[in-house]
């Protein structure tokens, strides 16, 4: 028991670095330059007023260093073979964690300050790929036997393919990298390249992730009713179609089918159903679920504009608004209610820091996304000037919203105490968090 208990503080530590990295990279180069480079673009009403380079760096930042950072160590935590693992296999999660947190950091320095970036931009994307062969080798060796089962599990598959989109998205970034570095005129990639790049990155890694994501944990803490497993995995095939067509060169036609496998994904996971359950809402605050429904409108929203995007764009504006409608209202409010959610618990068994203040980061959040979206489309594209002047305000709003996210997970992380010594050990990706924890 006391060797299960040493190992479940050892994977909590790691858990714990790998979040606390991706808050600073999602608090500093990411969303700070997020806002520095919008507080730019609208004062001089522009969006090319802002070095793409910069730009691409913010995105990088969000993507790779947060998002990326938190799939890394929550996988890691919830692989079964490490909780009978020795030192090894904590070496390789460390070392996969120092070259991920390395190679994001060189990537956004080269963008930033442009200082030897031929060099640095293919080592950045190398040390990324390391870090992820290194953790898709310690997945893949999570067989069915593991968990018991001789099938996997839909939401199973869903999170592998997610995964597979990681890889490749890795492998394009290496090979953008080097082209770079050979050909470029500077560190950020060329605009039509970055948009194919983008559709990759977004409906080709992040939102499945959610998906998956979603469907193993959503009907447990939302009480919904069981997915419609068949449903989930046409909306994925329909989903990497769309990215196949984008990088195809077939983006407009694309965007149509973004917004079928999108509703057909809220279909199979039952989202706007009424629920066959009450929700687990304790530990966390009462409005989780109402969150998590809205962040599938924003992925409804996103998509629409997709179309829109393709029909009427003129400026980047209607693109803009619908990846952020995406990155912002989707990604980060489902990493903000999921996050809250289970982190503490994985985090050696805490309790949430403030319930009130997860309401407060969703809600300033999700009013600064909305803004943002709304008033860039108007801004961007000319039809109302009074727009600019709203999207320092909603920058200002997305960056208190997702302070006060981190202040909470640094909070729980600092502040609350670790039941890891007390309670009974029951913790993994099969066992959502409070179940199992004094919530
Ligand atoms: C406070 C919140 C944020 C602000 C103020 C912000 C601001 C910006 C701005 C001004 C751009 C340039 C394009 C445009 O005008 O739309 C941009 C691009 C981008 N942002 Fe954000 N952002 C925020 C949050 C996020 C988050 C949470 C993510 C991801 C999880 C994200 C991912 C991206 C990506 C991928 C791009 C495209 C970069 C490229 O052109 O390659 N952003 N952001």
């Amino acid at each position: 028991m006391d060797i299960a208990r040493t190992r479940e503080a050892s994977l909590s530590r790691l858990l714990m670095a790998y979040v606390s990295s991706g808050l600073v990279f999602m608090l500093l180069p990411g969303t700070f330059l997020g806002v520095w480079n919008l507080l730019q673009i609208s004062g001089s009403q522009s969006a090319a007023s802002v070095s793409p380079a910069w730009l691409q760096a913010h995105g990088h930042a969000q993507v790779f260093g947060w998002i990326g950072s938190f799939i890394l160590g929550i996988g890691f935590y919830s692989i079964p073979k490490l909780r009978g693992a020795t030192k090894p296999a904590f070496g390789a999660a460390w070392a996969c964690w120092a070259m991920w947190t390395i190679g994001v950091a060189v990537r956004w320095a080269a963008n930033v300050y442009g200082w030897q970036w031929r060099l640095l931009l293919p080592v950045s994307g190398v040390l990324e790929l390391a870090a992820f062969l290194i953790f898709f080798r310690a997945v893949s060796q999570h067989r069915p036997e593991d968990s018991g089962k001789n099938r996997l599990d839909p939401w199973i598959w869903v999170v592998v393919s997610a995964s597979t989109g990681l890889m490749l998205v890795l492998i394009a970034n290496v090979a953008a990298c080097v082209y770079l570095a050979l050909r470029g005129i500077s560190p950020a990639l060329p605009h039509v390249l970055d948009q194919r790049y983008l559709a990759m990155v977004t409906w080709g890694f992040l939102v499945p992730f959610v998906w998956g994501f979603s469907a193993r944990w959503m009907p447990v803490f939302l009480g919904l009713k069981p997915i419609r497993a068949k449903l989930l995995l046409s909306a994925l095939v329909v989903n990497f179609a769309a990215v196949g067509l984008t990088l195809a060169g077939w983006g407009g036609e694309a965007t149509v089918l973004f917004v079928v496998g999108t509703a057909m994904a809220i279909a199979a996971l039952r989202m706007f159903e009424a629920a066959q359950q009450e929700p687990k809402t304790r530990g966390v605050h009462s409005s989780f679920p109402f969150f998590v429904r809205m962040a599938y409108g924003w992925l409804l929203v996103a998509a629409l504009l997709g179309v829109g995007a393709a029909l009427w764009d003129s400026s980047g504006g209607i693109w803009g608004a619908s990846r952020h409608a995406l990155t912002v209202g989707f990604i980060a409010v489902m990493v903000l209610c999921v996050g809250q959610r289970i982190l503490p618990a994985f985090a050696g068994m805490r309790l949430l820091w403030s319930t009130r203040l997860m309401f407060a980061g969703l809600a300033l959040l999700t009013t600064g996304c909305t803004l943002r979206v709304s008033s860039e489309v108007l801004a961007y594209q000319g039809y109302a000037n009074w727009a600019w002047s709203v999207l320092p305000i909603s920058a200002v709003l997305e960056l208190a919203g997702i302070t006060a996210f981190a202040a909470n997970i640094l909070g729980t992380f600092i502040l609350e105490p670790s039941h890891v010594h007390k309670q009974p050990l029951v913790v993994g990706i099969g066992q959502p968090s409070g179940e199992n924890h004094a919530v």
